[in-house]
Order: structure tokens, then sequence, then C-alpha cells
């Protein structure tokens, strides 16, 4: 077999997006011998990552900036001729995007692998010699296995030795949530190394040995990495289905999910992370990594095992779907021309990602209503919320023709507010802790409620300003208004 040497020299990350671009900085920025090319096959992103105003980069991760600052142009380029980079490359990731497939088999559940194969095909054709592939996108279990076969073809089709390609896939799953991405990359729990080839294992070892220390980078087999990516994110996920299904138990209750949650959490054997009651999980990986799960088992003919995870996914649409009804209760069941101000788009805080963000499902549930919406969100764009709302009525065959006439954005939460009934906070950014509430309620139209799914609001200064509240997984203080309600 050929090797080109012992040492990774260059490094090609195919996919500039939330996983590939800030993986690639932080390994360009802690080995400075590595030439690092992140290469897309969007050229605006890569303008973007390129963009003289660091403030311009596509994505928004806290630290990001400093990082690409170090290492922008010194080792770390951003480029779209992924041909010529993967050639040059000893070692290329897949970040390529996988999302779920709208179509076809498996629509709605399998993820739609066409990118990750297109990706393959492109390193089959254009890499030279030895070539280490590690597969950084989640993906569906024993996809590292299609992507050998696409590459085997092309070993076998050789003609001499001298072109000879030859190719050792290692399974490399990222662990980084956003919005701490930087943190999570620099400070992992672990890095997980699947594969069977010892030296491709050994050379990608040795690039996060450089700040990692050795007992956190753990070993294993092919498809035990693909299998622990997708387990870890459904165990997370679990946790906020069963938190926020015992929210709904507090509200009919009495309980206080804070309280519940902190005393459950102070069990050493449970712990306290991921157990904060909101209206929802969101972004690219939770759903679809279940789906993927659920996938996966009824091919093996595990159905138990299937409608066990599918019904975590099951809780978290019907959190959203209950936050919108409480909305419509809450507003004499009619929302026709009120004016409701959504604060926060994205699908939690700290990123412009919109990607399965519960605002989506719920802003779309309350112009179905009649509503006008007013949204804010401190970093998510015009664009992406009328992509992400377009998209949600395509796939659930609602009526789009007046959506664009029915939302705005608005750039502060003042504009946001003005005129409505209801204040909706869905995001749990830092500056809608430290709202004022009485100047708030000037600008809204009485009686005026205010709905607090991330439980980020101080009770007694939202009630004292002479406003409703209703926090998720609280009991309501007015009994009256409940009462009201229930008997219209
Ligand atoms: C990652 C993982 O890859 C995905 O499997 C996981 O579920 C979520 O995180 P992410 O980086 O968040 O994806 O996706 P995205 O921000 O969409 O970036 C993917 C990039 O790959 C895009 O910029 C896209 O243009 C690029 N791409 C896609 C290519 O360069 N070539 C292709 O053939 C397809
Ligand atoms: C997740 C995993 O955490 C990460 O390891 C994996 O690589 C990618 O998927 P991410 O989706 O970026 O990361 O963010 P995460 O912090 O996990 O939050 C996911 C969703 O769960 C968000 O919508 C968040 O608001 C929600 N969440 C999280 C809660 O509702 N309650 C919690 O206690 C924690």
């Amino acid at each position: 077999m050929i090797r080109k040497n012992n040492l990774v020299k260059n490094i090609c990350c195919v996919g500039a997006g939330y996983v590939g671009g800030p993986t690639m900085a932080v390994i360009a920025d802690k080995c400075p011998d590595i030439k690092v090319s992140v290469v897309d096959i969007n050229e605006e992103r890569i303008k973007a990552w390129n963009d003289e105003n660091l403030d311009n980069l596509p994505i928004y991760e806290p630290g990001l900036v400093e990082v690409v600052k170090r290492s922008r142009n010194r080792n770390l380029f951003f480029g779209t001729n992924v041909d010529d980079s993967i050639e040059n490359a000893d070692m290329v990731f897949i970040s390529v995007n996988t999302p779920i497939k709208s179509s076809g088999l498996g629509a709605f559940q399998a993820s739609d692998l066409r990118w990750v194969e297109v990706c393959a095909r492109r390193i089959g054709a254009a890499a030279k010699g030895h070539t280490i592939v590690v597969e950084k996108s989640t993906l569906p279990v024993r996809t590292a296995e299609i992507i050998k076969e696409i590459l085997e073809a092309k070993t076998k089709s050789s003609r001499n030795d001298e072109d000879k390609k030859t190719f050792s896939v290692l399974s490399n799953p990222e662990f980084l949530a956003e919005g701490t991405a930087v943190n999570d990359l620099l400070n992992p729990d672990r890095v997980l190394i699947g594969g069977e080839d010892e030296l491709a294992i050994e050379k990608l070892k040795n690039i996060y040995s450089k700040w990692v220390t050795n007992n956190k980078i753990l070993c294993t087999s092919l498809w035990s990495s693909e299998l622990s990516k997708l387990t870890a994110n459904a165990f997370l996920a679990q946790r906020i289905s069963s938190i926020n299904s015992i929210s709904a138990i507090c509200e009919a209750t009495g309980a206080n999910i804070t309280e519940v949650a902190k005393a459950v959490g102070l069990d050493s054997r449970i712990g306290n992370k991921f157990l904060n009651a909101g209206p929802g999980f969101g972004g690219s990986c939770f759903k679809k990594d279940i789906l993927n799960l659920v996938y996966l088992c009824r091919y093996f003919d595990l159905d138990e095992v299937a409608n066990y995870w599918e019904q975590i996914v099951q809780i978290n649409n019907w959190q959203q779907t209950r936050i919108y009804e409480k909305i419509v209760e809450k507003l004499f069941r009619n929302l026709s021309g009120k004016r409701i101000a959504i604060l926060g788009f994205a699908f939690k805080a700290n990123t412009n990602d919109t990607r399965e963000s519960p605002a989506i499902q719920i802003a779309s549930n309350l112009l179905e209503e009649g509503s006008i919406l007013q949204i804010h969100d401190p970093k998510v764009s015009k664009d992406q919320i009328s992509n992400s709302l377009e998209v949600y009525h395509d796939n659930n065959k609602l009526d789009k023709s007046n959506l664009n006439d029915n939302w705005i954005l608005k750039d502060t939460i003042e504009d946001a507010v003005i005129n409505t009934d209801a204040v909706l906070i869905l995001t749990e950014w830092d500056i809608y802790r430290e709202i004022n509430w009485v100047r708030i309620s000037k600008l809204m139209r009485p009686p005026s409620w205010v709905f607090d799914t991330r439980l980020i609001t101080n009770p007694q200064k939202v009630r004292d300003a002479g406003l409703n509240l209703w926090r998720l997984g609280e009991k309501e203080n007015d009994i009256d208004n409940k009462f009201n309600s229930s008997k219209s």
C-alpha cells in the first residue's frame, strides 16, 4: 500500500458548514504545521468565510472569530476548488449536510445520503496515492460501508501501481453543540475514532493529541462509532422530552418544573444537565438522528425499540402544539388579525441556526390561526426565517398565498411588541432576560399576555407591570383567567 508519509501534512474538509467550519478552524489553530483547506460548493458561503470583516463569517459562534483570525490564510484556507484540494490531501473530512429525505423510500425518516455519495465519488475521482477519508457528518449506521465500497471501486479500477489509489475510512463523529462549538472542540468530553486501519487511526489521533489528552480519545470499530453518535444524541433528546412531558404534569398539578428538575438532577446518577424544560428540541441533529435510529430498528424488525424512540419525537412535536394551543386559549380562542411578538427564532441561544427550531412550527400554527407575527431575533436573518417558514408550509401542505404578508422581522424588542396582544419567548437569548416589562407593557394592547416557554422572565416583574403571564411547567396564578377561558 502506498503511504505518503507518517504524518498528516494536508487536510481537506468538504463542507464549510456549522460542523466543518469551526472544526477545521480549531484543528488549524492547534496544528500550525498542517495545511487545512475547507472547500464547499456554495460560493457565497466561502466568500463569507474569506470576508475581511470577521463579523461577516457565515456562522455565528462565540469565540470563532478569534480562532479564524489567528489561522486564516496562514494554514487555514477556504475555497471552492474541491478537486484540487482533495488531490493534495492526505486526509479528507466529509462534513456535508445529511438532511432527512423528503420523498421516496424512508421519506421523513431516513437520512438523505446523496451529498455523502457525491462527496465519496468526488474523493474517489480526485484523490492521489493513499488517502484517509474521515466521516464527520452524522450518518446512519453502516454508511462508512457505502463510502468504502465507492472508494474501493476506484482502487480496483486504477490502471497501474503508479496511479494506484488506496483509501482508509474512519468515523470521527462530532459532538459539538452550536453556541458552544469552539469550547466543545477545545475541551471535548471525548473524541471518538472508529475504524480498522491502525496507522490511519494513529494519524488522526496524533492530530487531536495536540490538545486533547490520550485518555479522552476513544478508539472503536466503525459501526460502534457511528451508533454511539446516534445513541448519544438520542439519549440527550430523550432527557428533554422526559422533562417536557413532566412540565405538562406540573402545569396540571401545581408542581413547579424548575424545582422538580433541580431535585431530580441533584441525584448524581441522573445529573443536572439537559433538564431544562422548553418549547422542544430543535437543531439539525436530534430529530434526524432519532428518526435514523427508528428507521434502522424497523429495518431489523425491532419494532418495539423503534416505537420506544419514536415517542421522543412525538412528545417533542406535542410540546410545540400545546404551547400554540395555550396561546389560542388565552387570547379568547381568536387570533384573527391579532398581533403577536415572537422573541427568538433560533433553535437555541448563541446561534443563528434555525434548523428544526420550535419557532417554525409554532409560528406556522399561529399564522394559520390568522395572527400577524412581529418577530425579533438578534442573529437570525429575514431570508432564513422566510425559507424556514416556506419549507414548513410546503411539507405540511399549508396555504402560502399570504404567508409573507403576515409576518415581519423587527430590529428591536420594542418595535416587535408594538400593538401586540401577546409576547411569546421562544429562544433563551440573554437580552430577553433583561427586558424592562414596564416599558414593554405600555407598548402592547391590553389585556396583554406574556408566554415564557424558556423560563427566563422574572414573574414578579412581569405581573407588576400589569401583564398576564403564562410560564411553561408552572401552574397559573390567576385562577379567574383560567376559569373564564375554560368556560368559553
Ligand atoms: C453537519 C453534519 O455534517 C450533519 O450530518 C449533521 O447532521 C449536522 O451537522 P452542518 O455542518 O451543520 O452539518 O451542515 P451545513 O451547515 O449545511 O454544512 C454543510 C455544507 O456542505 C454546506 O455548506 C454545503 O454547501 C456543503 N456541501 C454539500 C458541499 O460542499 N458539497 C456537497 O456535495 C454537499
Ligand atoms: C446537539 C448535541 O448536543 C451535540 O453533541 C451534537 O453534536 C449535535 O447536536 P445542538 O443541536 O447544537 O447539539 O445543541 P444542544 O445544546 O444539544 O440543543 C439541542 C436542542 O435542545 C435545542 O433546541 C435546545 O434549546 C434544546 N434543549 C437543550 C432543551 O430544550 N433543554 C435542555 O436542557 C438542553
